[in-house]
């Protein structure tokens, strides 16, 4: 199975995996690079922070993509994760949602997280990829998805229609292919405008956690070009954030 773009994705579809980053990792020298290895169901989905990533089992996309890095700029490794998002942003914008971008790589909608990205950096013989995991809620219905422990939504619980798995993978690889392309021409400027025009809480007070504990508490001044959040912190002044997960201060 080939995507329409320079890149030639080979997609590899399992019942049933642990998670399909750890089975990437664990696989590396069995696959070719631009592999994606998709799940119908992960007994051990992983999120940021050693969070659980949970989906509906045959009803929702989790899948990750075997991406070399030895062509692309060492600068842009760490914007990865973040046309990563764009993709998925593009993607939901052609279904007619209105997505937000949660730095540094979630994507919401309605204030409800349908995505979640978590990249992890590997080498196979010596050659650096990055593991790129997509975890997209498609048609988890509301049953399902009140009983995560955040709020969180999918295509099916926006449009009230079930969807094609196998189209939406395809077209997500389609446009992370096209900011791929980009990233390597043009770099990250424009891919940085078009997250910050979806960017939640511009101007706003954010608190900034490791998942628990808060360690930083400002006003959300920027995106930088790097992928970088700037933010004017209440105790030390202006920052750049490279990790964190932001939210509205006391948001539960
Ligand atoms: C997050 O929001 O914290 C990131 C969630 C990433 C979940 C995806 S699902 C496919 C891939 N396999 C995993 O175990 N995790 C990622």
């Amino acid at each position: 199975m080939h995507a329409t773009d320079s890149h030639s994705f080979t997609i590899s579809h399992f019942n049933l995996l642990d998670s399909t980053n750890t089975f990437l990792k664990n696989h590396l020298l069995n696959y070719p690079d631009y592999s994606v290895i998709w799940a119908d169901e992960q007994q051990q989905g992983r999120g940021r922070f050693n969070r659980t990533w949970k989906t509906a089992p045959g009803r929702d996309l989790t899948f990750s993509i075997l991406l070399p890095l030895d062509n692309l700029n060492k600068k842009h490794w760490p914007n990865i994760s973040q046309i990563t998002a764009c993709a998925i942003i593009r993607l939901l914008i052609e279904y007619k949602m209105v997505p937000n971008f949660k730095w540094p790589n979630d994507v919401m909608v309605s204030n409800k997280k349908i995505s979640g990205v978590l990249c992890e950096r590997v080498k196979k013989d010596q050659t650096p990829f990055v593991v790129v995991g997509v975890g997209l809620n498609v048609n988890s219905d509301s049953k399902f998805l009140k009983q995560l422990d955040k709020p969180a939504t999918s295509f099916y619980s926006e449009l009230s229609s079930e969807l094609s798995r196998q189209e939406i993978l395809n077209k997500f690889l389609s446009f992370f292919s096209n900011l791929l392309d980009h990233l390597q021409l043009k770099g990250f400027l424009n891919i940085k405008k078009e997250l910050f025009n979806q960017l939640m809480f511009k101007g706003e007070m954010i608190s900034v956690t490791d998942g628990t504990n808060t360690f930083h508490q400002g006003i959300l001044l920027d995106l930088n070009t790097d992928g970088t959040l700037k933010i004017n912190c209440e105790k030390c002044g202006v920052i750049n954030l490279s990790t964190g997960d932001i939210n509205k201060p006391n948001f539960v």
